[in-house]
C-alpha cells in the first residue's frame, strides 16, 4: 500500500549514509568506540551519570528489571495502556505485572490514585511509561515510590527529550529505559538505552549485556585482555557499531526535529481543537512533551473502524496506541482472572485514534490530514 501520508518516517538524509560508510570502511561493526562516543552523547544529553546502550528498548526494559533485582514472585505495577514489551519485561523476570488504568480521558498516563490502591507487601517496582512523550506525574509516583521503597523503572520510549522541570524523562526514577526503533523520535532501525545515576546498576548492565563476561571482545582485540570469566548469566544484547553511529547523529538531530514535532502538534491542535465528534488528550499539557504520538479520542458514536477505513480510502495512514495488554490472550491466560476491570483504559483502548507525525511532515499535509477528519468524522456514525 503506498500511503499519500504515513504515520511515521524516518528522519534521514545523506548523512546518514555517510555515517554508516564510515562504519564499514573501519571495520568494527559491533560494540567498539563508536557505542561508547554513543554512550558519552546520551548520558551528556541526559544530564545522567551513566548511559548503557543496547540491542533494543525491549532488551533494556529486561535489564533494568534483572538489575534492579526483580525475581520470582515480586509484583511489579505497570499501566495496561503501552506497548507490550513494557509489562513482557516484567514477566521475563519472572514477576507478575499488576496492571493500573490510566489518570483519565484527557490524560493516558498511568493512575496514581490506582498505583497505590494495588500496591501488596510483594510489590517491588513501578513500571511508568510515559505515553506519546507526555511525563507520568512523577512528582507523585516518586513520593509513593518512596514511601513504599519500591524501584522506578521509567519506560521512556516515547519520551527522549521530554523533561520535567529541566530534568529528563529517563533519569526521574532509578533506570530509563529508551527505544531508538525506527518509528521512534531517534531511529537507529534497532537499539535501545538506559540511563540511571547508580554506578552499581550501571556495572551490573554492563555485565548482563554481555553474557556475563568480564571483558570484551574490543578489549581482547586493543590487547588489553586475553581471557575471560562469566560472573553473571547474561544475553547477547550488544549494540552494534552500525545503530551508534546512526545513533550519534540522530541525537544531534533529536532538538530540532522534536521542535518541529510540537510545532505540527499545535498545528494539529488549532484545526481540530473542539470539532464535534472527537477529544484531544493532553492538549494542555504545561511541561516538555518530546511529542511522540498525536492521539485523538472519537466519541462513542463513531465507528473506530470505519474511521480508520475512510481515512485509509484518502491515502492516510493512522494507527491505535494502544490495545490494552491485559486484554490480549496470552496475558488473559497467564493473569488468570486476577486482573480487574481498567475502565478507562478499555474504553481508550477502544476509540484511540493516531494521525501522522513525524519531523518531515509538512504544514500543508496536516492541514490535509485534519481536513479529511473533519470530512469522515460524520460519514462514520455507527
Ligand atoms: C512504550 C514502548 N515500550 C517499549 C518498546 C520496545 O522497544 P523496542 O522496539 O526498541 O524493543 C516500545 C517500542 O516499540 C514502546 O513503544
Amino acid at each position: 500500500m503506498k500511503w499519500k501520508i504515513s504515520l511515521s518516517e524516518l528522519n534521514f538524509d545523506q548523512r546518514e549514509q555517510k555515517v554508516v560508510d564510515q562504519v564499514i570502511k573501519r571495520k568494527w561493526l559491533t560494540m567498539g568506540e563508536t557505542v561508547e562516543r554513543l554512550e558519552a552523547d546520551f548520558a551528556a544529553f541526559a544530564g545522567a551519570k551513566h548511559a548503557v546502550a543496547l540491542s533494543s528498548g525491549t532488551a533494556a526494559l529486561h535489564l533494568a528489571m534483572i538489575a534492579s533485582g526483580i525475581k520470582p514472585g515480586d509484583e511489579v505495577i505497570a499501566p495496561s495502556l503501552s506497548f507490550v514489551a513494557s509489562s513482557n519485561a516484567i514477566l521475563y523476570a519472572g514477576a507478575r505485572p499488576v496492571f493500573v488504568d490510566v489518570t483519565a480521558l484527557d490524560d493516558f498516563n498511568l493512575s496514581c490514585e490506582d498505583v497505590e490502591r494495588k500496591i501488596t507487601a510483594r510489590t517491588k517496582a513501578i513500571m511508568v511509561v510515559h505515553y506519546g512523550g507526555y511525563l507520568a506525574d512523577m512528582e507523585r509516583i516518586k513520593k509513593i515510590a518512596r514511601s513504599h521503597r519500591l524501584f522506578i523503572i521509567e519506560d521512556s520510549a516515547h519520551a527522549i527529550g521530554a523533561d520535567l522541570n529541566s530534568k529528563m524523562a529517563g533519569t526521574l526514577g532509578d533506570a530509563g529505559c529508551f527505544s531508538f526503533f525506527s518509528n521512534k523520535n531517534m531511529a537507529t532501525g534497532e537499539g535501545g538505552m538506559i540511563v540511571t545515576n547508580s554506578g552499581r546498576l550501571a556495572k551490573k548492565l554492563k555485565l548482563l549485556r554481555s553474557h556475563g563476561m568480564t571483558s570484551m571482545t574490543l578489549n581482547r582485540f586493543r590487547g588489553h585482555a586475553h581471557s575471560y570469566d562469566v560472573v553473571d548469566l547474561g544475553y547477547n544484547y550488544r549494540m552494534t557499531e552500525i545503530s551508534a553511529a546512526l545513533g550519534i547523529l540522530q541525537l544531534k538531530k533529536l532538538p530540532g526535529a522534536n521542535r518541529k514535532r510540537e510545532m505540527l502538534t499545535d498545528q494539529y491542535l488549532a484545526h481540530l481543537r473542539g470539532t464535534e465528534g472527537l477529544s484531544i488528550p493532553f492538549q494542555d499539557y504545561p511541561r516538555k512533551s518530546s511529542y511522540h504520538l498525536f492521539p485523538i479520542l472519537l466519541n462513542r458514536k463513531v465507528s473506530r473502524k470505519k474511521f480508520m477505513g475512510l481515512l485509509k480510502k484518502e491515502g492516510i495512514q493512522s494507527s491505535i496506541h494502544y490495545q490494552p495488554i491485559h486484554k490480549f490472550s496470552y496475558y488473559r491466560k497467564n493473569l488468570r482472572g486476577r486482573q480487574g476491570r481498567l475502565p478507562l483504559t478499555e474504553h481508550v483502548g477502544a476509540h484511540e485514534v493516531t494521525l501522522p507525525l513525524y519531523p518531515l511532515l509538512k504544514k500543508k499535509e496536516v492541514a490535509f490530514v485534519c481536513q479529511k477528519v473533519k470530512k469522515t468524522l460524520p460519514e462514520a456514525q455507527r
